[in-house]
């Protein structure tokens, strides 16, 4: 038996600032979450419909992904106007609408912040564009001379193939995602003053918090050096490795220092979540505190092999990181850059089970919890989109591709394609759902007991009515090989089983609150599944 401290603090009666400690966060995916005029595009109109759906399913908030003006080719992390809605998501008004709503139920509102980069439709680029070399237009971005017909430098981008993009005059400018996505010169003044006005804009509007995307970006190293390629080895990974120039520098934090004091200056705490992919602990709890941001993502855990050893290793570790940081962390199965956790963990029935008993494990946890849309459906990831209809950036260019995890939502009722996404006479979803999803629709699940849906309204139900489960430490307890056991603060046990064979529960003792699984005839535990349990 041992202990494991957790970050998260002892109190378990949080202020109101403090919400985002151990909140319960739902990703939607604007463009596949909910279709309100019938488009086949989901929208603000459709999100705002959905959320008594999400207030009955238990989350305290929702992160929306980009909604801003773009051409969407990053599906929204090119920003055109970082100040209007795009006409496909609807407008300011249906933004207001939206949140308005979302408060009244008490669902609170975190959007997407994009400052790495813009899209190359953005007003400033284009003016960069048509003013030429030497301007001050090309001032806000990285704009260089080549070497000879080679690019300024040996950069990568993430996406595949050079981050550098030659102009019709013949100087390059800097992307480190898509060309689409030229990166932001934040040396200077004048971009920084406009993302203050930009945070300004939004937390006028009653936005509680943002995702930071890329949030150890920004900042180049001075003369933009050479990496130097190690062999064939792809040189750029979102990690910071330490080294890369483009990533991780010392500098980013004076921005995070400026937009502190402004997130401050607004009541009812405001936040930051940033993803920022770093090192190491040490380099990550630069990030976090008074004066800079609230909190970062943890990614480990999504990153688990089906082991008992492998989860608990990631759970110590990711708690004591937490304390070195000193925030809570957060804890993440599914997002919209990764494959659905039901695909990871083997798809069909099986991946099922086990992405429902991963989701019990983590909800158990102290910290907050991100979930994705479509996750408490147990939707899987689509993996046989056919080639031309994946619209991933990085699919062209390196094959791999984010689409099977941005297909929409099914919610049943009029059948389209057998079941519908947006409202009755919808167009088809823009990208097609599986007939396979027919049996997991909402509708479909809203009264089945055993529904995934109806596991996640009663896990969340549970954590809710037991706000000590949010903090507090991990105790483990003793259990057999491939099994892991804790106990929370408020008496719950957590059982998983990720051995061979049933296990008795004898040895925990307490009444069963959830089930990821049915138990056996005897009230042992099934291979893969969880249960938690009350003393
Ligand atoms: C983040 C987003 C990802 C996007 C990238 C570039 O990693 O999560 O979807 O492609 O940033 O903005």
């Amino acid at each position: 038996m041992s202990t494991t401290t957790s970050a998260a603090r002892a109190q378990t009666v949080l202020g109101n600032d403090d919400w985002w400690r151990d909140a319960v966060v739902y990703q939607v995916y604007p463009r596949s979450f909910a279709d309100g005029d019938g488009d086949g595009t989901g929208d603000l109109s459709g999100l705002r419909a959905k959320l008594p759906y999400l207030r009955k399913l238990g989350i305290d908030a929702i992160w929306l992904s980009p909604f801003y003006t773009s051409p969407l080719a990053d599906g929204g992390y090119d920003v055109a106007d970082y100040r209007d809605v795009d006409p496909r998501f609807g407008t300011l008004a249906d933004f207001d609408a939206m949140i308005a709503y979302a408060h009244e139920l008490d669902i609170r509102v975190i959007v997407d912040l994009v400052p790495n980069h813009c899209s190359d439709q953005h007003e400033w680029f284009q003016a960069a564009l048509a003013a030429g070399p030497g301007s001050p237009e090309r001032e806000l971005f990285h704009f260089r001379e080549g070497r000879g017909d080679l690019p300024p430098n040996d950069w990568e981008s993430i996406f595949g193939g050079p981050a550098w993009t030659q102009t019709p005059d013949g100087q390059w400018y800097l992307h480190l995602f898509a060309p689409e996505q030229p990166d932001f010169n934040w040396d200077n003044p004048a971009v920084r003053a406009e993302f203050r006005d930009i945070l300004r804009f939004w937390l006028d509007r009653g936005v509680d918090g943002f995702r930071i995307d890329v949030a150890h970006g920004m900042i180049k190293a001075d003369g933009l050096p050479n990496v130097g390629k190690a062999g064939d080895e792809r040189q750029v990974m979102m990690v910071g490795r330490g080294e890369l120039p483009y990533f991780d520098q010392d500098g980013v934090h004076e921005i995070y220092r400026e937009w502190r004091p402004i997130l401050d200056s607004y009541p009812g705490g405001r936040m930051a979540v940033a993803e920022a992919w770093v090192p190491s602990p040490q380099r990550l709890a630069r990030y976090i505190g008074r004066d800079e941001l609230h909190q970062a993502f943890n990614f480990d855990f999504m990153m688990a092999s089906w082991d008992a050893d492998s989860f608990r290793t990631i759970i110590d570790k990711s708690l004591m990181e937490a304390d070195l940081v000193g925030a809570p962390t957060t804890w993440v199965l599914s997002n919209h850059d990764k494959h659905r956790h039901v695909t990871r963990y083997g798809d069909g029935p099986v991946g099922l089970l086990r992405a429902r008993t991963g989701t019990l494990l983590m909800l158990a946890l102290p910290g907050s919890a991100y979930l994705y849309n479509g996750e408490e459906l147990g939707l899987n990831e689509v993996l046989d989109l056919p080639d031309e209809l994946r619209e991933d950036p990085s699919f062209l260019r390196t094959g791999e591709s984010r689409d099977g995890c941005r297909v929409p939502l099914p919610w049943g009722g009029t059948p389209a394609d057998g079941f519908a996404f947006g409202p009755a006479g919808a167009a088809a979803p823009w990208l097609p759902q599986p007939a396979s999803w027919a049996a997991l629709t909402a509708e479909v699940q809203e009264d089945d007991p055993a529904s995934t849906l109806n596991l996640y309204r009663q896990a969340l139900a549970v954590r809710k009515s037991n706000p000590a489960l949010g903090g507090g430490a991990v105790r483990w307890l003793a259990a057999p090989a491939g099994v892991l056991a804790f106990e929370r603060e408020p008496g719950i046990v957590v059982v998983a089983n990720l051995s061979k064979v049933p296990v008795s529960l004898d040895a925990f003792g307490g009444k069963a609150l959830v089930t990821s699984g049915p138990l056996t005839e005897t009230g042992e535990l099934p291979v893969d599944t969880a249960v938690w349990l009350q003393r």
